[in-house]
């Protein structure tokens, strides 16, 4: 029975080993995606007050050149029941909220079916990983420790890779109107365990010009602008 047992692990570690080269071609490591709302919402009309801070846009897996995979391979039936039985889905709503769509379901399925199913973890692993990592990532305190507020002013694209490079790895910008820093994407290995340096290439594949800055105001769906106090 021990002996079996052995084998069995092993075939399991096998296959899994085997599927993700087969299922995943090119999958390389994770870009855990932090937006900053007032500008994401500027691209994607937001319905949902956001909160003023960083928050997780999606974790997704990429190839070594920093290029999104997209391949749907990985489906999985009855995705929205999986997700709504996620035990710590009460959490997620708080690491992973949905500003553009007032359903969150509809939304995870959405960064599942374009993102999720192009990495080798099921749903729920997948879901808890996304959940995880966002826990121990704080960008708002970390670049307000380095004197960088969302306040409008602007400060050299470096100061933001300097800010944060110890403490998550060298990140890669996006931004909007090359001025207005977007999104925030940290590294994340293939285990997605821990926080890596994204290499050069993607680096290098920045929508930010030099000066960047981030603005405290939202603009919502509605017109409506919207700034917390
Ligand atoms: C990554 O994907 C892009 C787009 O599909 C492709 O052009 C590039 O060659 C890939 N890089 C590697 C190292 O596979
Ligand atoms: C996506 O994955 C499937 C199954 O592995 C494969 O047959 C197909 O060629 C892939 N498509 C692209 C665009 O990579
Ligand atoms: C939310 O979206 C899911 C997935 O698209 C859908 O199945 C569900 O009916 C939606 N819920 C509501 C209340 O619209």
């Amino acid at each position: 029975m021990g002996i079996s047992f052995l084998i069995s692990f092993a075939l399991f570690f096998s296959c899994i080993a085997s599927g993700t080269a087969q299922k995943n071609p090119g999958f390389d490591h994770f870009w855990l995606v932090q937006s900053w709302p007032p500008v994401y919402c500027l691209k994607y009309p937001c319905k949902n007050n956001p909160p003023l801070d960083f928050v997780l846009h999606g974790l997704w897996p990429v190839n070594s050149s920093g290029h999104t995979l997209k391949n749907s391979s990985h489906k999985f039936d009855d995705l929205e029941t999986t997700i709504e039985n996620l035990p710590f889905i009460e959490e997620l709503k708080s690491n992973w909220p949905s500003l553009a769509s007032t359903n969150y379901t509809s939304f995870w399925k959405h960064e599942w079916d374009n993102h999720g199913s192009g990495q080798p973890l099921d749903p729920p692993d997948y879901f808890l990983a996304a959940n995880r990592l966002t826990k121990n990532v704080d960008l708002l305190s970390t670049l307000r420790r380095n004197g960088i507020l969302p306040d409008g002013t602007s400060h050299p694209i470096t100061d933001y890779v300097d800010a944060t490079k110890d403490i998550y790895g060298y990140p890669r910008l996006t931004c909007v109107h090359r001025y207005l820093l977007k999104e925030v994407n940290l590294c994340v290995d293939r285990q997605a365990r821990n926080f890596i340096s994204c290499n050069h290439k993607e680096r290098g594949s920045t929508t930010c010009g030099k000066n960047i800055n981030f603005p405290r105001s939202v603009k919502m769906a509605n017109g409506y602008i919207w700034t917390e106090v």
